[in-house]
């Protein structure tokens, strides 16, 4: 049983079918309706973490399986998926964030290019006037809501099940799990919590200390000048989307479990992605979105089984990087709950950490 239908949920039943292994996703939500739906499915392994880390090496592993991982899943679910790779840029306004840029380490072999203030204008017309800017062209992004619906497709051909219903308590029952809903109760031997930051609220087992921090995300008919490459502000990032819309993002916000959009929250994004791309204040206003990142103490996620709770495999705590390290999940859990095989990288991630 998998307890959550987002991204992560999703990709582990997608991954547990594809290995024989049958599944039951369980969630009061619709398929994709928690993070996910707000997530502007940015896979940037290199902005996201700076400097080489645990997270890094995550990241970077999930991102080199991304190419594989969308052919698969479309071809499985006959969903078309949005996904390129057009890289980021990340846009310093003064000497000192230019600075801090350039002094970033990427891997050898990770191709990066600086671009001073003429080259970067030259290069992408429609920036403000800025210091410098540095390219990282294996990034890009992923369309999260079409990559959602394309694993639960490609789940269920695989042979899974959803079930709407909200999880409130997961208890012992002999050999098994029981896990409790409004709906009814089920029985499992294994259960996969990847319900992101409402996993931190099921009773029953301890889980792991899960804040939910929220992210408002603007969707905004295109600008002028259509955009090449995602933009990456001090105070935003905008992703042009292949239809020549925007999406703009994201707010970074302890509002506990408060799921509104608010007026200071769009101000706030208005404002920063007009000052980074002037021409944005003549755009179409579309759509506001919010979610709730999971997010642990460390901001690293909880992955790999429950040693306290044998049955109990936690796969959440994603915090901003849900859609990025979804592949590296599913591969991860799928290893350990398909084959017995656990790999050492899990070390790192188990839930323990916070004992
Ligand atoms: N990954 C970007 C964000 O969480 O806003």
């Amino acid at each position: 049983m998998i307890i959550g239908a987002g991204v992560v949920g999703c990709a582990i039943a997608r991954e547990l079918g594809a290995r024989g292994v049958l599944s039951t996703v369980i969630d009061g939500r619709p398929v994709g309706g928690g993070a996910t739906q707000a997530s502007a499915g940015m896979l940037a392994p290199y902005v996201e973490a700076h400097d080489p880390g645990p997270l890094r090496a995550l990241a970077v592993r999930s991102l080199d399986l991304y190419d594989d991982w969308i052919a698969a899943v479309t071809l499985e679910s006959a969903v078309e998926i949005e996904y390129r790779r057009i890289g980021t840029l990340e846009i310093a306004f003064d000497p000192a964030h230019a600075a801090d840029l350039r002094r970033h380490t990427r891997p050898a072999g990770v191709a990066t290019e600086w671009l001073d203030a003429d080259a970067a204008r030259l290069a992408h017309p429609a920036l403000c006037a800025i210091e410098g800017a540095l390219m990282t062209p294996t990034h890009g992004y992923v369309a999260a809501a079409q990559l959602t619906a394309a694993l639960a497709r490609a789940a269920e051909r695989h042979g899974a099940t959803f079930v709407r219903a909200a999880v409130h308590r997961i208890e012992r029952q002999g050999s098994t799990w029981r896990v409790s809903t409004a709906a009814g109760n089920w029985e499992a031997q294994t259960v996969v919590v990847a319900a992101g930051a409402w996993g931190g609220a099921i009773a029953g087992v301890p889980m792991p200390p899960l804040r939910p921090v929220r992210g408002q995300l603007l969707h905004l008919g295109g600008p002028s000048r259509p955009l090449s490459t995602i933009m990456w502000g001090p105070d935003c990032y905008i992703v042009p989307r292949a239809d020549g819309t925007v999406l703009v993002g994201a707010t970074v916000e302890d509002a506990g479990f408060d799921e509104r959009v608010t007026a200071a929250g769009v101000r706030d994004l208005l404002d920063a992605a007009c000052e980074l791309l002037p021409g944005e204040g003549g755009a179409t206003f579309l759509d506001a979105r919010v979610g709730l990142r999971p997010a642990t103490p460390d901001e690293l996620p909880v992955l790999g089984a429950d040693s306290r709770h044998p049955g109990i495999i936690h796969a959440s705590g994603h915090y901003r990087n849900g859609v990025l390290l979804a592949p590296i999940t599913a591969q991860l859990i799928g290893d350990l709950i398909a084959e017995g095989k656990r790999d050492p990288c899990l070390d790192g991630f188990l839930a323990d950490r916070f004992d």
